[in-house]
């Protein structure tokens, strides 16, 4: 079976890591071999040793998007959620994992993640605790040619975790004893 790397791209707080764990479940509880990455763990194992400057961030990414193929060649769907928030770091990965790589534009607005405010980072990025957040002193590059858009403030976590989920079995990403399935 191909593996694929699911990958989810929006500003922090937007719901990339609630979203995919939905998914990570759906996705297991029919059987199929699944991981995912999370940007947040990440940083605390492989990527420790990398800030949030232009170049740590792309280091953090390539690092990533290497352990996602790895994953995806041998079968597993690997999901990724990290901000990603420049449109080069986005492009190295479509081509570092190739015709595998499907991009998930989570879409919320910055004043909805601001407003949930999960990690109190908005808010110590407001008052300059924080250097380079993104959304608020750092940019986040709307992606433009995402293969699949979720928007968290007006779906429910269910609903994107199985918008996503039909997007890769109408591509042929779901082996054939899942597809009645899920
Ligand atoms: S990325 O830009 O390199 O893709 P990544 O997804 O790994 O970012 O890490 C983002 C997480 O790190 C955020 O969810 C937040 O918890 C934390 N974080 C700490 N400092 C920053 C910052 N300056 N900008 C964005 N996120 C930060």
């Amino acid at each position: 079976m191909d593996g694929c790397v699911v990958w989810f791209t929006g500003l922090s707080g937007s719901g990339k890591t609630t979203t995919a764990s939905e998914l990570l479940g759906l996705l297991r509880g029919a059987g199929v071999r699944a991981e995912l990455l999370d940007g947040d763990e990440l940083r605390k194992t492989i990527c420790k040793d990398l800030g949030f400057s232009r170049e740590g961030r792309l280091e953090n990414i390539r690092r990533v998007a290497f352990v996602a193929e790895l994953l995806a060649r041998n079968g597993v769907v690997a999901l990724v959620s990290a901000i990603t928030p420049y449109r080069e770091m986005r492009e190295h990965a479509r081509s570092a994992i190739g015709r595998r790589y499907i991009e998930v534009y989570v879409e919320c607005p910055l004043e909805e993640c601001e407003r949930r405010d999960a990690k109190g980072l908005y808010a110590k990025a407001r008052k300059n605790e924080i250097e380079r957040f993104t959304g608020i002193s750092d940019p986040y590059d709307v992606p433009e040619s995402p293969d699949v858009v979720i928007r968290t403030q007006d779906f429910s976590v269910a609903d994107n975790a199985r918008t996503v989920l039909d997007f890769l079995r109408v591509h042929g990403w779901l082996p054939a004893h899942v597809e009645g399935c899920v």
